[in-house]
């Protein structure tokens, strides 16, 4: 639906009042009425270097979830703050895994004798804590778009990893871009004692995978991949790895939001494509190539945004906007100075991977 004009001319006043003060970040999930107002779009890999780069913006405004404004906060300077428009904006895969949790995963690992040759591996999509937790214990964070060499970065440091909180992501990497089988990796489930897993599968594991997942990509079906095969003849079937590994394993491509952008701009004219990723994006895209004669459909028959995503709208945007104008700081995300300091140093072994 377009925009109410009132609000996009106040987006846009307050914007232009701040100046470089402000620097806004938008989520390819992101509404097109927020994106509009983006000073950068991208993955968040992208989002997480692009926040660093800025050091003269006082204010970077988050257009995204939580998780990605802490990184931005444990990124940037101390003076410069970062901004959820909407602080209800979470992930419910990053809520997967808490503090206590993956302390009490830990002990699990140290009671099996393997937690010496356990490298944590977190994905970007957890708290700071979880980050915090990763760099004490000489992990890294891997995003969608750099999983496998994360992957490779740890297994030289160990002969075994943790990979947290998203299943799929890791299930995913391992089986399609490492080489390993289905067998090389265990699920370990908070909700059971000794996260269900015995000892010996613990030892026997190269990939003990959290139990977590997205439900907006867990929508995804094979019955969908089939269904569009069928559907559309010739059809391209692309997906992002937060998918069930039978999803990514009947698609085409898989790969992060930006390489599917990226994958789109380079198809030639006349091909078809069908998206499993988060709704807003996929429908910018077919809007976007549908001139060039690129067919664009979203892979499900339902629809599914995220709805976290969503609830950064227009009418927060621009009370974030108009507030920080104003000289009222609102929504700050600061992420405690301990926490901060492990947290940077897995983030920053992620920023340093080849
Ligand atoms: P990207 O890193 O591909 O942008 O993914 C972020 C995300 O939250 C996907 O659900
Ligand atoms: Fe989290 Fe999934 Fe939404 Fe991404 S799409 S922010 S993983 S709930």
């Amino acid at each position: 639906s377009p925009s109410d004009p009132d609000l996009v001319e106040r987006a846009r006043a307050a914007k232009e009042k701040l100046g470089n003060k402000v620097f806004v970040l938008g989520h390819h999930y992101q509404r097109d009425e927020v994106i509009q107002f983006a000073d950068v779009t991208g993955d968040s890999f992208k989002l997480a270097r692009d926040a660093a780069a800025r050091p003269e913006a006082e204010y970077i405004v988050f257009c995204g979830v939580h998780f990605m404004a802490e990184s931005a906060d444990i990124l940037t300077s101390d003076d410069q703050k970062v901004v959820l428009p909407d602080l209800a904006a979470g992930c419910s895969m990053a809520d997967m895994a808490t503090a206590e949790q993956v302390a009490e995963c830990w002990d699990v690992l140290t009671e099996a004798g393997i937690a010496e040759q356990v490298v944590p591996v977190s994905y970007m999509n957890s708290s700071a804590d979880i980050k915090a937790f990763t760099g004490k214990h000489g992990g890294t964070i891997c995003t969608s778009s750099n999983a496998k060499r994360a992957l490779d970065w740890a297994f030289e440091q160990g002969e075994k990893v943790l990979f947290l909180p998203d299943q799929h992501l890791g299930r995913n990497t391992a089986v399609r871009d490492m080489g390993m089988s289905l067998e090389d990796c265990v699920l370990y489930n908070p909700h059971k004692p000794n996260g269900g897993l015995t000892a010996d599968e613990l030892r026997a594991a190269k990939m003990i995978l959290w139990r977590g997942h997205c439900s907006v990509h867990g929508r995804f079906s094979l019955d969908s991949v089939n269904d569009v095969r069928e559907r559309i003849p010739g059809v391209n079937v692309l997906v992002h790895p937060e998918c069930r590994h039978e999803v990514v394993a009947a698609a085409d491509y898989v790969g992060s939001t930006e390489y599917i952008i990226k994958a789109l701009e380079a198809a030639p004219a006349g091909s078809k494509w069908a998206i499993g990723t988060e709704l807003n994006l996929v429908r910018r895209l077919a809007n976007r190539f549908a001139p060039e004669g690129k067919e664009i459909v979203f892979l499900d028959k339902t629809v599914c945004f995220c709805s976290t995503m969503n609830r950064i709208d227009l009418p927060h945007l621009v009370w974030a906007l108009e507030s920080l104008a104003e000289g009222n700081l609102v929504n700050r995300i600061e992420v405690d100075k301990e926490t901060e300091a492990f947290a940077k140093l897995a983030l920053e072994r992620m920023l340093a991977l080849p």
